[in-house]
């Protein structure tokens, strides 16, 4: 959460800054403000709400200079208000942008009053302003007092750091946050994503845990956490402009929503090309895959109930064991652990702190070998396990998270059936019928996004409602669990979801004329067990809004409303069925007017707990 950026050029950097906040703007949008150096002042400007907001401001003050800080807030530390805004400003002299939490702020806090500091904010990056200015003030060294202020911090922080008297210096440093150095022509640039710098450079420096950098215009020099100058690989992105852009969309969800056939192909291309290869999960796999006997998946939020469908493909087609685990739940318990079960952590964003430190967690209790499924090279999930699948969903900007989750689904798909060839229970004839599922998918989910203006008029029935009920079944329950989830982060009408046959035994009693209750039936061995359960809702007068496969054979009736997805398309029919839920809550959520791809709260990379 939060995103930062830093600019040395000589040009005015507040252009940069600005593009750069607008498009970390997915990471935190409750603030946003920069600092930048303007004829020997720290000049800042903060405002509540948008970028667009503190643009329009910094316009208005006609704020221009050759190095500045920016940051994009999601509150954690103290409320949204303009005083808790960052930058933060010690003595006019010392700017800073953080992100990530300080745990030991309120002990620092302690000693930098006794040594006469004044807090401004209820914030914990106050904190790092006035003990790099303490330092500062030692011997005038801009990186050794941004060293010595980190030496003392606890907790997660990417920081950017400019002094009043250093015009030609930008100090920055990592630690259990993403930051990134982007390398330009005369200038240089700091990041939390690739996203904010491409405009100005597609050559960057990922910085590693721990790391301290110094930049001018011209030069970069990077430390590492044993003071040792270091050299980082630098890499050249190839994250598309176009990429970031809504071309005709009205939104970035819509864009991604309908982006799923590409981004299923581009996922899927390697196993269409190769088969089912241990190879597919990194160089290490072919050694390591065969000698696991069990799946322990860690994940929070969508990617979890991408895990909970991977439950039933891992156990009926690899045959072995597989737990699923909310992340922040499972780092808390004394968990037993098998050394040979691979621990499988997913995360679109690889940056997820619940999930990394569950996957931290898991490696201490004795698990021997991690995945991961991520969609963002470099982050930090995968750079700590020993196996990585890249999901190719292209970057997601939107909050709710949409082709990050069918990608997912596909490559958890892709390991079942990899862990099922290893193990002697998928022969070449089975093999071959799996490609031909998965090279058929993107087809079907098209046919899928075909079903907008049909869903599009239930969602209008669903605007007017508060509550809401998901059903499903067996591969189809977590697809009714991420139609809720969709639902309610975004159009905030209140949903549930339930095992179909859950119902009976409780939730039954929601059930009247005012619940819409929406099924997940696809022709599939429980359809018929879904029909009855159908049957329950509609002797209560509930009315029932139900996504069933082309051949599902049942229609519609007086309070049961039904929408055909295509054919059943077998095992991969979760993929095709997410695909209807996420419509129906991104055209209630236009229907409500709420900001559907920054929902109220919420912001799209949990770097906290
Ligand atoms: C919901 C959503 C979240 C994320 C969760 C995990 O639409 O996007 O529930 O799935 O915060 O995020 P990642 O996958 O980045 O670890």
């Amino acid at each position: 959460m939060c995103g930062i950026v830093g600019a040395i050029a000589s040009r005015n950097v507040v252009p940069v800054l600005v593009d750069g906040l607008k498009r970390l703007e997915y990471r935190g949008y409750d603030s946003a403000g920069i600092a930048v150096l303007v004829d020997g002042a720290i000049r800042r400007v903060r405002r509540v709400g948008r970028v667009a907001e503190m643009e329009n401001a910094a316009a208005a003050e006609g704020l221009s200079g050759f190095l500045g800080i920016g940051h994009t807030r999601w509150a954690t530390h103290g409320g949204v208000t303009e005083p808790n805004a960052h930058p933060h400003v010690s003595h006019d002299s010392i700017a800073v942008v953080h992100n990530g939490i300080i745990e030991n702020h309120e002990q620092q806090r302690e000693a930098l009053r006794a040594l006469g500091y004044r807090f401004e904010s209820q914030t914990d990056t106050e904190v790092i302003a006035h003990l790099v200015h303490y330092h500062y003030q030692q011997d005038g060294d801009l990186f050794a007092a941004t060293r010595r202020a980190v030496s003392e911090l606890t907790g997660a922080y990417a920081i950017g750091v400019i002094a009043i008297d250093r015009p030609q210096q930008l100090v920055c440093a990592r630690m259990g946050c993403p930051l990134l150095i982007g390398l330009g022509e005369g200038e240089n640039f700091i990041a939390s994503d690739v996203s904010a710098v491409i405009s100005a450079t597609r050559r960057v420096i990922f910085l590693e845990e721990g790391d301290l950098a110094l930049l001018t215009r011209d030069e970069v020099k990077v430390f590492d956490r044993d003071e040792r100058a270091v050299e980082r690989k630098i890499h050249v992105s190839d994250v598309s402009l176009a990429s970031l852009e809504l071309g005709p969309y009205s939104h970035f969800m819509q864009k991604e929503i309908h982006e799923q056939p590409k981004a299923l192909s581009d996922t899927i291309e390697a196993v269409l090309e190769d088969g089912f290869v241990a190879g597919l999960f990194g160089p290490n796999a072919p050694a390591l895959l065969p000698t696991l006997t069990g799946v322990k998946i860690l994940a929070c939020g969508t990617s979890y109930y991408a895990g909970l469908t991977a439950k039933y493909w891992i156990e009926s087609i690899a045959g072995i064991q597989c737990d699923v685990e909310i992340a922040s739940e499972y780092r808390y318990r004394e968990a037993w652990a098998d050394p040979d079960h691979l621990v499988v952590t997913i995360s679109q964003s690889g940056e997820t702190l619940d999930s990394m430190e569950a996957l931290k967690y898991a490696k201490s209790r004795g698990h021997k070998t991690a995945l991961s499924i991520c969609n963002v090279r470099e982050s930090a999930i995968p750079r700590a396990s020993e196996l990585v699948f890249y999901t190719r969903a292209g970057a997601e900007i939107g909050v709710a998270s949409t082709k990050a989750f069918t990608t997912q689904l596909v490559a958890l798909f892709t390991l079942a059936v990899t862990l099922g060839k290893m193990r002697g229970r998928v022969d070449a004839a089975a093999e071959a019928g799996y490609l031909d599922d998965l090279r058929h998918l993107p087809g079907s989910v098209q046919h899928a996004l075909n079903l907008e203006p049909q869903i599009k008029t239930w969602s209008e029935r669903f605007a007017s409602k508060s509550d809401a009920l998901f059903l499903g079944r067996g591969l189809h329950y977590p697809i009714a669990l991420e139609g809720a989830l969709k639902l309610k982060e975004i159009s905030y009408i209140h949903a549930e979801a339930y095992p179909a046959g859950e119902l009976k035994h409780g939730p039954l009693a929601l059930v009247d004329s005012d619940m819409p209750v929406v099924v997940i039936a696809p022709n599939d061995s429980l359809l018929e067990k879904v029909k009855s359960n159908m049957q329950e809702v509609r002797a209560r007068g509930g009315e029932l809004f139900v996504f069933a496969d082309l051949d599902s054979h049942f229609s519609e009736s007086d309070g049961v409303h039904v929408i055909r997805t295509p054919r059943h398309v077998g095992v991969l029919s979760p993929v095709v069925h997410a695909i209807p839920v996420q419509l129906l809550a991104y055209h209630a959520a236009l229907a409500r007017g709420t900001d559907v791809d920054k929902p109220r709260n919420l912001a799209k990379s949990v770097t906290v707990e």
